[in-house]
């Protein structure tokens, strides 16, 4: 395909923004014309907001429009960016994938997995190319650890993250009007999110498929926030232990919570193999293993077991350069024509997201263990598929 590609994007609020942010970068690199910025919600298309996201905005030559039909039925662009709340899909991924239109979809790519599948059948039958937003497979330092284990027997993985719930921060969907939370604070709403689980935890287990391949079995319990517990609609439970079964033989586990009033967050990633065990800090990563000649006279000292590791340092915001660098990916690789090197085609990102969903289900059941394969065919599990909000 000719550069420059010419793009759509579709919602203009947190993550539309970051990514017209990068695509404004690569616009001055003339990898991409960015043709047509699409929201329902006039407010958001303004300029001086935009502005205020976005260093160097003008609107000269881009099409302004609260049309989704004017989007990509007038405007035409060679990529859509989906960048929406995942409970409000109404059927735009499929009319722009039968239009031949490639597609940039932010995760989740919907809460509902017969919808999801639908998605995914229509990319497919179009034979388009897709990414989906799951930016932290361009991270220097998951890069280094997906180099790190390619030759080790990974054996366990654990990921704790406890943060508080007034860390959501205000979106710019005006969910008051959509039948949403009164505060705009719509990641704290299960009807809107899925969970924190699906919200949030997504990114996490990404990461590990990245790392360890793809997920089998899950089983989770939740612990619900009680109907006197949910201020202003925020209903996601508080906290969530989750278990990941790997087709690799892995088992991962997450623990998250949401609690009130805690003001503080807190965060412990690691991941174990057969003789040694990684530790993900913020600012760098160690592990503990013991090289030397086996079994050792005396006990080994920490300068023989504690190594640290080697990261790329990325000078710009973290968030800002993967945003970046999975559009950066993913446009050259519809340049090319080569759609083996997108690192989250949306037919890839069904096993994260079925994964997730599968969580949901399982505390539904009692912590029943979920077969992904099952929970996406087997009937019994309809009900758990369909699409419940509109
Ligand atoms: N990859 C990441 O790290 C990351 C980070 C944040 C959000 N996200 C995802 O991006 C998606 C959007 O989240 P957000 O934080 O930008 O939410 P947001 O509420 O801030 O923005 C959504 C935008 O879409 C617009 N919109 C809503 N419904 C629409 C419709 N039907 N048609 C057109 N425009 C519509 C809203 O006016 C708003 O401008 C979600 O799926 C979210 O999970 C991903």
């Amino acid at each position: 395909m000719n550069t420059p590609l010419r793009i759509g994007l579709l919602g203009l609020g947190q993550r539309g923004l970051q990514h017209l942010k990068a695509l404004w970068l690569l616009q001055s690199e003339g990898l991409v014309k960015i043709t047509t910025l699409a929201d329902s919600f006039p407010v958001n298309l303004n300029d001086d907001k935009i502005k205020s996201f976005v260093p160097g905005y003008c609107q000269d030559n881009i099409k302004l429009t609260t049309s989704f039909e004017e989007l990509i039925i007038e405007n035409r662009p060679d990529v859509l960016y989906l960048a929406i709340p995942p409970n409000l899909h109404h059927g735009e991924l499929i009319k722009a994938a039968q239009m031949g239109i490639n597609l940039f979809v932010e995760k989740p790519m919907s809460l509902y997995l017969d919808e999801a599948l639908k998605m995914e059948a229509a990319i497919k039958e179009a034979c388009i190319y897709s990414a989906v937003g799951f930016q932290q497979r361009f991270e220097p330092r998951n890069e280094a650890v997906k180099e790190f284990l390619s030759d080790k027997r990974v054996v366990q993985a654990n990921y704790t993250f406890h943060t508080h719930i007034e860390f959501h921060n205000v979106k710019h969907t005006p969910t008051e009007t959509v039948g949403g939370p009164s505060n705009r604070i719509w990641t704290t709403s299960r009807a809107w999110t899925g969970t924190s689980a699906v919200e949030n935890g997504i990114h996490t287990l990404d990461l590990w498929r990245y790392w360890l391949g793809d997920v089998v079995w899950v089983q989770a319990n939740y612990v619900n926030r009680l109907p006197n517990e949910v201020i202003e609609g925020a209903d996601n439970p508080h906290t969530y232990n989750i278990f990941f079964g790997f087709e690799s033989g892995v088992i991962a586990n997450m623990a998250l919570s949401r609690l009130r009033r805690v003001y503080n967050s807190y965060l412990d990633h690691q991941i174990l193999w057969n003789e040694g065990r990684l530790v993900l800090n913020q600012d760098k990563i160690v592990f503990y293993h013991y090289d030397g000649i086996y079994p050792p006279e005396t006990l080994p000292d920490d300068s023989q077991i504690c190594h640290s590791f080697n990261v790329t340092q990325v000078n710009d915001n973290l968030l800002d350069y993967s945003t970046l660098e999975i559009s950066r990916n993913f446009l050259e690789s519809i340049i090319t024509q080569s759609p083996d090197s997108i690192r989250s085609p949306f037919s890839d990102a069904m096993n994260s997201l079925t994964a997730v969903i599968a969580a949901n289900v399982s505390d539904s059941m009692d912590g029943a263990r979920i077969y992904l394969k099952d929970l996406l065919t087997d009937k019994k599990y309809a009900p758990h598929r369909e699409k419940k909000y509109s």
